[in-house]
């Protein structure tokens, strides 16, 4: 039904300016009729982090900014959803237009700068939804015009604790002047310290709530193995790798949008973000879990990333190409992956791939 109804409005949204179809999609959503929560394999559940997953595809940040429509996410088959990047106080963001389709490639270009309602606004509307269950993440930023950029960072585990399942800190995103340098060495390590030290805090009233690292796709791996050396030894509780990348491979087909400057997304993102998970893994030997997103378009790309190392993955550009009903099909594929090799559960494939991956020349 999902996959009639979007094969009439997707002509409808890309005739549109990107973001004007966004804030659309966004109002649809909202007034979607109430589907009844369809059950998933039970061979899809993933435990990671402590919390129980009933499928591991997830929506990845960035799409639903505000927290206004999770639970139809969660509705729509998604097994954990993402809201964020959140900023303490509201911002307008970069001017428009700042959202860019690359249909030739499948790709989005973005600088929307952390457009944010705010943490308040935020908080409200997920105090509103806290007893309907589903895993709903926070990812949090900081201001552009913050002072203290890692302080940013703690306040607002302080005040998402008793709503949020989980916690991204969002440190790679490549519109917010700087923001990236927070990835470095020392810097790297005192956020690290301080937003465990919050989670630790905050766990006293609001039982654990893990706290994962968002990553560039476009660290050095020397850059990479200090951030996972500080992770393991702040012990954070996973990464997500990554986040959109500043790269223009010279083989995209819409030269003249490649020239937009942003972060990238969608399936020219993919063998980067891939690589760049499977190196995580490698060097994070188990230590804590991985969210794999970059690139994911299909049942086959998903099982890419969980192969490189992911024990979950999340989407959103291809959702623009392809729809909602992706979803599913990235689900059955992998459920019958599972019966195809007589798999008990995805754990047992997560990494398979890895080693052999970071031996491949680097992808172009
Ligand atoms: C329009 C747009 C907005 C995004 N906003 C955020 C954001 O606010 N915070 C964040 O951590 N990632 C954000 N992202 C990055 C995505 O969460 C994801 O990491 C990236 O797009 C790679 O996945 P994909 O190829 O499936 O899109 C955004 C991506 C897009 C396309």
């Amino acid at each position: 039904m999902i996959g009639a109804f979007e094969h009439l409005v997707r002509p409808l949204l890309h005739a549109l300016d990107p973001e004007d179809a966004h804030v659309l999609t966004l109002k649809l959503l909202k007034f979607a009729p109430v589907l009844p929560v369809a059950r998933d394999d039970p061979r899809l559940a993933v435990r990671a982090f402590g919390l129980n997953f009933p499928n591991p595809v997830g929506m990845a940040a960035g799409f639903d900014k505000n927290a206004e429509v999770p639970d139809v996410l969660l509705r729509l088959g998604f097994g954990f959803v993402e809201v964020g990047t959140v900023t303490p106080k509201p911002q307008p963001g970069n001017p428009r237009p700042r959202l860019f389709r690359l249909p030739g490639d499948e790709g989005v270009i973005n600088r929307l700068g952390f457009n944010s309602e705010g943490a308040e606004a935020v908080l409200r509307r997920l105090a509103a939804r806290a007893d309907r269950g589903g895993i709903v993440g926070v990812n949090v930023g900081a201001n552009k015009d913050s002072a203290d950029r890692i302080d940013d960072y703690v306040r607002q585990i302080d005040m998402f604790a008793p709503v949020a399942s989980y916690f991204t800190c969002n440190i790679s995103s490549p519109n917010t002047p700087g923001l990236r340098d927070l990835q470095q060495g020392s810097v790297f390590d005192e956020l690290t310290a301080r937003v465990v030290e919050a989670r630790e805090r905050v766990s006293v009233q609001a039982g654990p709530t893990p706290v994962l690292i968002k990553i560039a796709p476009d660290l050095t791996l020397n850059e990479l193995d200090d951030v996972v050396a500080i992770a393991r030894r702040r012990k954070v509780d996973g990464m997500i790798v990554g986040n959109t990348t500043v790269l223009r491979p010279d083989w995209l087909k819409d030269q003249a949008t490649a020239k937009e400057a942003g972060g990238l997304s969608g399936r020219p993102l993919f063998k980067l973000a891939t690589r760049m998970l499977a190196e995580t893994y490698v060097r994070a030997e188990g230590a804590f879990p991985l969210i794999g997103t970059g690139g994911i378009d299909s049942g086959e790309t998903a099982l890419a990333k969980i192969r490189a190392g992911a024990c979950l993955v999340q989407v959103y550009s291809s959702l623009v190409f392809r729809g909602l009903a992706m979803i599913g099909e990235i689900k059955s594929f992998l459920a019958s992956e599972l019966r195809r090799g007589a798999h008990a559960g995805l754990d047992e494939l997560v990494g398979a791939d890895a080693a052999a991956m970071t031996a491949e020349a680097w992808p172009e």
